[in-house]
């Protein structure tokens, strides 16, 4: 996914500014800021972080008016940010990279300071956004989330859904409704751990911290009660809530005693590859969990690309990678070295929401392959249909209008086997693809934002932060026609401008 040597910064960029060139005409209607988020400085005076999530959160907008962009970035002013330059070595615990508050305490102190400390979690949010209305939170996979000034991306407050639900943990990938609801999940860690299903109900006006109604709705309680699964993302559709439990799990007992041990949460996440996968279906309005226990051989995702119902049956598309080698793929030392990328590939479950028979494949869809057989031990056994044989990852759809409904086309990134930086469009329907991609470049997610006057679903254009990844090249914004997936525009930066990698970012016209 990442073949290249990430930009580790060696001291703070702060609020760069440069108007761009633009090659190419904007739509008339293309008017907003694409915000991204993504990992920047990693090194603080000896020590460096481990794992491309442990970057310092730098958060990117591109800004499109007038048919011009211009583009900024900061390092997000987080709490951890600011600890760890204080202190010039990293202070605060990351995903890879285990922090020493103090390196002057003992061993023993230390084990101890992280039960005393534990509510000392990095806000190093260097995921992904959440928009309540107009306020705009950076989020990462901790449960602290900062809300930033959408104009000038300073921190405006900390915020933390331990305060408002009883989770430990939350997804930087929370689902929206068209009415403004929000949903997420969280892990709550306990001698009964379970998986939460936390609500947002729209923001009214005036308030100025929805977060504060959030509720949990829904609850489901973890395969193995000391060891959650690792989850990054969830489906939902107008009914459902659908939950992928992966057979990669946290061993809390390794990440409590990472002080002492030197453990990172990344050394406590363990695959089990003999188990199997798990599909939990929840229906989103009562909370209550579908018996049926859907399985599948065991395979690891981090992001859905979208889910919908038709005839009884659930329709569950993810980017699905054979084992979870992914994980440990992205630590620094394996890009740098080029390690064989693992790829993710469009699978289809579908999930039959009633079984009237054993042993037979339930699923009555005409389009696709995928299959459904209910066991004599109770489980229903799923089997994908393998969409395309492309890769795909950083998955993103036509959301606001198909998001939880039947659609026919996916968008993602990816890098090949042959290290070779794509983008690319899946007709899910006719499972067919079409790719961009230009030599030495490294597109990033792509965002579509629909043309507001379009008909048809991939009526609009395609946004991709494209880095650069020789010195005398330029980074760029790529536009794309989202239909034809040729490109119409690109603005590019100057060359003394190194922009880094971003995960994911919305688009969006935020009035202030
Ligand atoms: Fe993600």
């Amino acid at each position: 996914m990442f073949n290249r040597k990430p930009v580790i910064y060696l001291d703070l960029l702060w609020l760069v500014l440069k108007f761009l060139f633009d090659i190419g005409t904007l739509p008339d209607w293309l008017k907003g800021t694409l915000y991204r988020n993504g990992p920047g400085r990693y090194r603080f005076g000896h020590d460096e972080g481990v794992h491309l999530f442990d970057g310092m959160a730098v958060l990117h907008q591109y800004i499109i008016k007038d048919g011009q962009v211009s583009y900024r970035n900061k390092l997000l002013d987080s709490d951890t940010y600011k600890r760890n330059k204080a202190a010039n070595r990293i202070v605060v615990t990351e995903f890879g990279v285990v922090g020493h508050p103090d390196p002057c305490k003992s061993l023993f102190k230390r084990y101890f300071s992280y039960f005393l400390e534990s509510a000392d979690l990095t806000d190093n949010d260097c995921v992904n956004f959440m928009l309540l209305a107009d306020q705009l939170y950076v989020l990462t996979e901790t449960p602290v989330m900062n809300q930033i000034d959408p104009t000038t991306l300073a921190r405006i407050h900390k915020d933390d859904w331990r305060k408002y639900v009883s989770v430990h943990m939350a997804t930087a990938h929370p689902m929206k409704e068209p009415d403004g609801t929000v949903y997420n999940m969280g892990t709550h860690v306990s001698a009964h751990s379970s998986y939460k299903i936390i609500k947002i109900p729209p923001p009214q006006p005036g308030d100025t911290n929805p977060i504060k109604n959030a509720i949990i709705v829904g609850s489901i309680p973890t395969q193995w009660p000391l060891m959650p699964s690792y989850f990054h993302s969830f489906g939902m559709t107008p009914n459902y809530i659908v939950f992928v439990e992966q057979p990669m799990a946290f061993n809390f007992l390794e990440i409590g005693t990472g002080r002492l041990t030197g453990m990172s949460v990344l050394d406590s996440l363990h695959y089990y590859n003999e188990y199997k996968t798990k599909f939990h279906v929840l229906h989103k309005f009562t909370g209550s969990v579908v018996e049926l226990q859907f399985v599948a051989k065991a395979f690891f995702v981090f992001h859905h690309i979208n889910a919908y119902e038709e005839d009884h049956q659930l329709v569950v598309d993810v980017c699905a990678y054979d084992d979870g080698n992914i994980v440990r793929y992205l630590t620094l030392e394996s890009i740098r070295n080029h390690d064989p990328v693992p790829v993710p590939t469009f699978k289809r479950f579908i999930l039959p929401l009633h079984v009237s028979k054993r042993n037979v494949n339930l699923v009555t869809l005409p389009y696709t392959k995928a299959e459904a057989t209910a066991l004599d031990d109770g489980t229903v056994y799923c089997i994908p249909e393998c969409i395309s044989d492309a890769y795909i990852e950083l998955p993103r759809i036509h959301y606001e209008k198909y998001n939880g409904h039947k659609y026919s086309y996916a968008y993602g990134a990816y890098t090949d086997k042959n290290s070779v930086n794509k983008l690319i469009k899946v007709d899910v329907l006719n499972k067919t693809m079409t790719f961009w991609s230009e030599d030495n470049y490294y597109p990033g997610e792509p965002v579509f934002v629909a043309d507001p006057e379009g008909t048809k679903e991939d009526d609009g254009i395609i946004l991709s932060p494209v880095i650069r990844l020789k010195d005398d090249l330029q980074s760029f914004l790529l536009v794309l026609d989202a239909k034809t997936f040729s490109e119409i525009a690109r603005a590019e930066v100057p060359a003394d401008i190194n922009i880094p990698i971003s995960f994911h970012g919305i688009f969006a016209d935020i009035q202030k």
